[in-house]
């Protein structure tokens, strides 16, 4: 006899931030598909608003700029009223760079940790209270949150920050039942990949698809990852089957790191 199959997550609502474009957009559409309420925040409302218009009873869009610490505490304190509640919170708005340390400016270094680091302690200071016994934050760093790569000082040091905060987070939060993770990507395709091999290869004087080429090559599945699979691995973590994860930086780059 066939039986109802009911949804194994409703009513629960993921507040993602850089939700309007790569990676966040695929974790957007990740969470709707299965049931969740999604809370996005991006600076280019207008594609949020697409999202929000196409899916109106289950997602709400916000103008949002991580590095604003009062816009943060306004917008994550409506959607907290908007919605009831957030379960998972899914700090991934960053920005990339690519510059040797000599040539770094102070406003490019500030940007970037504003961005980068800031806006995730921001976001999961302003959530904490709304976030229930069971609730996650993931936080999306990066391969180079735990290995070095030249001309990338001021990212790395944003994203091996990510990883530190979220380790301490997770000790600091596993006796209230709240999972604090990372998740390191490798290349990804997104637009942030391709505006670095646009730059990159100017810089080198090759055409893009060489770099392209070369950079694939050197991920030992010998290609870039779809922002696809990184929103499938970031809702892996948000159901209860990954309750016993907490306090990793979980790496899903085609094999580029050792862990
Ligand atoms: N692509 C990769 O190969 C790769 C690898 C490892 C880690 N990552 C990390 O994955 C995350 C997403 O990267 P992606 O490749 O999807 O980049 P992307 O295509 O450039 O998208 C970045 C997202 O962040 C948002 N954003 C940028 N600055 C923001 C700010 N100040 N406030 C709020 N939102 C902001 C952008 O939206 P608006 O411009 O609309 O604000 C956009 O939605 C980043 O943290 C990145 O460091 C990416």
């Amino acid at each position: 006899m066939a039986t109802a199959i009911i949804p194994r997550m409703t009513k629960k609502t993921v507040f993602i931030t850089g939700a309007s474009r790569g990676i966040g957009r695929a974790v957007v559409e990740r969470f709707l598909e299965d049931g969740f309420q999604v809370a996005m925040g991006a600076r280019s409302l207008d594609v949020l608003k697409e999202i929000e218009k196409a899916n109106p009873e289950m997602s709400k869009a916000w103008h949002l700029d991580v590095s604003d610490r009062a816009e943060v505490d306004k917008v994550v304190s409506e959607a907290a009223a908007h919605f009831g509640s957030l379960d998972c919170i899914v700090n991934n708005a960053g920005v990339g760079g690519r510059t040797a340390i000599e040539d770094v400016t102070d406003e490019e270094w500030r940007n970037l940790m504003s961005v980068n680091l800031d806006g995730p302690m921001y976001v999961t200071r302003a959530a904490l209270p709304h976030i229930p016994s069971g609730g996650q934050i993931i936080n999306v760093s990066s391969v180079l949150g735990k290995v070095g790569s030249t001309l990338t000082s001021p990212y790395c040091a944003s994203k091996f920050g990510l990883i530190g905060f979220t380790k301490a987070l997770a000790l600091e939060f596993a006796p209230r039942g709240i999972q604090v993770n990372a998740v390191c990507p490798g290349w990804v395709d997104t637009e942030m990949t391709e505006s670095g091999i646009v730059r990159e290869a100017a810089n080198l004087g090759i055409k893009e698809s060489t770099l392209r080429m070369k950079l694939a090559m050197d991920v030992p599945q010998r290609r870039f990852l779809e922002a696809a699979e990184i929103a499938n691995f970031i809702a892996f973590l948000a159901t209860p089957g990954a309750k016993g994860i907490t306090g990793q930086a979980l790496s899903i780059c085609g094999g580029l790191t050792p862990s």
